[in-house]
């Protein structure tokens, strides 16, 4: 059983503006009955341009009942503008709180407001198919960046709770992982994310983190200085690498290894790894 608020089981019990405003000037659609939610919004203006009316339809849990509840309440008064800077958490907070396993209603509310406006500007909110990154739930990168940013996520199962992205087959968590160290790299304070976070990552999950990190952290820095490496072989959270070109006759290679290889791989991927050269 859930601990809800009780003003997530008021809004759940007595739902606020269920329904379908007549001759909406806004219409908003998101989610999918195949993921298990999904949420319609219309609103209809007043003559003074702020909203006069605001009504949903939705398909899911309690708290998904209560958010989007919550959110028709929330943006009665409101003009645009106004409404387009409600954030998921707002949407939470006017509740009392939801459970974390529960924010991707919040979530599920503030994209349907998204669709609901950009549909009255004219606007086409088409999902860049090429973006998905979960494919289990039609989740793009830029959703997760954006839930990530606004709230401050730092590791996958936050996303999940937040997005639903991840929850399904798993395979998208190494480039869920990818976007929140991404991001933690522009912000070292937030101290997010991955794999070291503590979630157990399978073989397949860590051997393709492996090869990502060493592509885009650690290849890149070592060509400019005409060197490379060759990932060789992995045995449990041991990495066996090759140093390549100016790399392999460097001096300072063990350093290299230890302080660079290392520590980047330890950071991405988990902090058990330890990087041994094998040399021919
Ligand atoms: S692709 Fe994301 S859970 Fe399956």
């Amino acid at each position: 059983m859930w601990d809800y608020t009780d003003k997530v089981y008021d809004h759940f019990r007595n739902p606020r503006n269920v329904g379908e405003v007549e001759n909406p000037d806004g219409v908003g659609e998101v989610g999918s009955l195949a993921c298990g939610d999904a949420l319609r919004l219309t609103f209809k203006l007043g003559e003074d341009g702020r909203i006069r009316d605001a009504k949903f339809q939705t398909f899911g849990c309690a708290s998904a009942i209560a958010s989007s509840s919550a959110l028709t309440e929330m943006i009665k008064g409101k003009t645009l503008e106004e409404a387009k800077a409600i954030t998921n958490q707002d949407i939470a907070d006017f509740l009392g709180g939801l459970p974390e396993e529960k924010m991707h209603c919040s979530v599920m509310g503030q994209e349907a407001l998204e669709a609901a406006i950009a549909d009255y500007r004219g606007e086409r909110r088409v999902k860049e198919q090429e973006d998905i990154v979960c494919k289990c739930f039609g989740i793009t990168g830029r959703e997760i960046e954006r839930v990530v940013r606004e709230s401050g996520l730092k590791t996958v199962e936050q996303v999940t709770h937040y997005t639903k992205a991840g929850g399904g087959c798993m395979s998208c968590h190494p480039q869920i992982e990818e976007i929140l160290n991404r991001i933690l790299a522009e912000d070292p304070d937030r101290k997010a994310v991955r794999g070291a976070a503590g979630r157990k990552l399978t073989n397949l999950q860590k051997i393709k983190l492996i090869q990502e990190t060493m592509e885009r952290e650690i290849q890149p820095s070592l060509k400019k200085d005409g060197g490379d490496i060759e990932l060789i072989d992995i045995e449990g959270d041991t990495v066996y690498v090759g140093l390549r070109g100016t790399c392999s006759s460097c001096p300072a290679s063990e350093f290299t290894l230890k302080n660079y290889v290392e520590t980047k791989l330890r950071e991405f991927v988990s902090p058990e790894i330890t990087v041994e050269e094998v040399t021919s």
